[in-house]
């Protein structure tokens, strides 16, 4: 018999743990009913991990980061840490994990299920049924640049962030992108301000030539403000949207509202692979630590239960039990179950392990 896969499991801050915990029910059921089991080994990242040695991210756990099979993030940071210094904040600890582990193609799906539709701030027939998937570039750009710095000028101070890229990042994360879009419908955006900006001219310069080895893919270039622009107004326009680290910051927050909850939404940031075809992979939800409600058995637990399938998905091959797991993310929704966040008239609010507990329960019905 395979060996279990490994998994890292980093909790992280503020509503992280707990999340995670609901994750912990779909892997006993995953053990229990369909005989598929993992190694489990936890750390801590984050304002946690501040708090216990001083970093957000020690080298140990870095270490064990880059030798699991897969990650699985919670959130990170919170008020109690805006006060510490940059580079050891806990935001640096989850870019220290995304650069050194190489995980430069950050996949970001907005989905619209159709028993969220109602809950979008746009028109439900805009938003019913969207399906966009944004390919941020997540270890260049504007983050990671340098000079990255403030120092002091006369008569006040001076700030620098640098936006760099190569052709070979474009290159590698528009590769990803032009070959997610083949398997999906066949359509790319590529995101720049190359009316403004020399990243951007190179950008589409080398997204052009990328998109030659995918003659079967129709590829737009898009202004990113514009774009922002069309998410809102138009969003099923799109199929897959290629783009940077910042522009894909902002633009998946954006699309991630356009289906009704932040809550909802999973993400995975892959790293090429190597010569046995393994990627690197670290699975994440993409709200963050929502310290106002932490601690208090109310968050949302489905984006990350989400991140944990598109694990199975990508990193295992595993499309049954991802597809298990979605479906009953879909019937929990069908049944009017809600958390606090996505909650609307005539239907049950639930906590988040009671969330936890209705997902394993529909789980039950779709595996017989
Ligand atoms: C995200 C977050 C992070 C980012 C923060 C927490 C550093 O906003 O994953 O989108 O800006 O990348
Ligand atoms: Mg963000």
């Amino acid at each position: 018999m395979a060996a279990n896969k490994k998994l890292l499991f980093l909790p992280g801050d503020g509503i992280g743990p707990e999340v995670m915990g609901q994750v912990r029910k779909v892997i006993d059921w995953l053990d229990n009913r369909r005989h598929v089991s993992f190694d489990l080994d936890e750390d801590l990242v984050g304002g946690a991990a501040i708090d216990t040695h001083g970093t957000s991210l020690t080298d140990a756990t870095l270490d064990k980061a880059m030798n699991v099979d897969a990650v699985l993030l919670g959130a990170v940071g919170g008020p109690k840490w805006d006060n510490v210094a940059r580079d050891i904040r806990p935001e640096a600890g989850l870019l220290t994990l995304r650069k050194d582990m190489d995980l430069f193609a950050n996949l970001r799906p907005a989905n619209c299920l159709p028993a969220m539709a109602e809950a979008s701030s746009l028109k439900e027939d805009l938003v019913s049924g969207l399906d966009i998937l944004i390919v941020r570039e997540s270890t260049g750009g504007a983050y990671f640049g340098q000079p990255k710095m403030i120092e002091d000028i006369e008569g006040g101070q001076r700030a620098v962030d640098t936006q760099v890229y190569t052709t070979a990042e474009i290159e590698r994360v528009c590769r990803v992108a032009f070959d997610l879009a083949g398997k999906r419908n066949g359509k790319l955006h590529s995101v720049e301000k190359a009316n403004v900006m020399e990243t951007g001219v190179l950008w589409r310069q080398v997204a052009t030539e990328i998109g030659k080895e995918f003659p079967e893919i129709e590829l737009e270039h898009m202004y990113a403000d514009n774009c922002a622009m069309q998410l809102v107004r138009a969003p099923k326009q799109f199929d897959v949207i290629v783009t940077d680290n910042l522009f894909g910051d902002i633009l998946s927050d954006c699309a991630a509202m356009l289906t009704g909850s932040l809550g909802m939404l999973p993400s995975a940031t892959l790293s090429g692979a190597d010569q046995s075809g393994r990627r690197r992979a670290m699975y994440e939800p993409v709200h963050g630590s929502a310290p106002d409600i932490a601690g208090e058995d109310k968050a949302n637990p489905l984006a990350t239960i989400l991140s944990f399938a598109m694990m199975l998905r990508y990193s295992f091959g595993d499309g049954d039990n991802a597809d298990l797991i979605e479906g009953a993310v879909k019937n929990t929704l069908a049944r009017g179950i809600r958390t606090g966040d996505i909650m609307q008239d005539g239907m049950e609010l639930v906590s988040c392990s009671q969330m936890g507990q209705a997902l394993t329960e529909e789980l039950d019905k779709l595996a017989v």
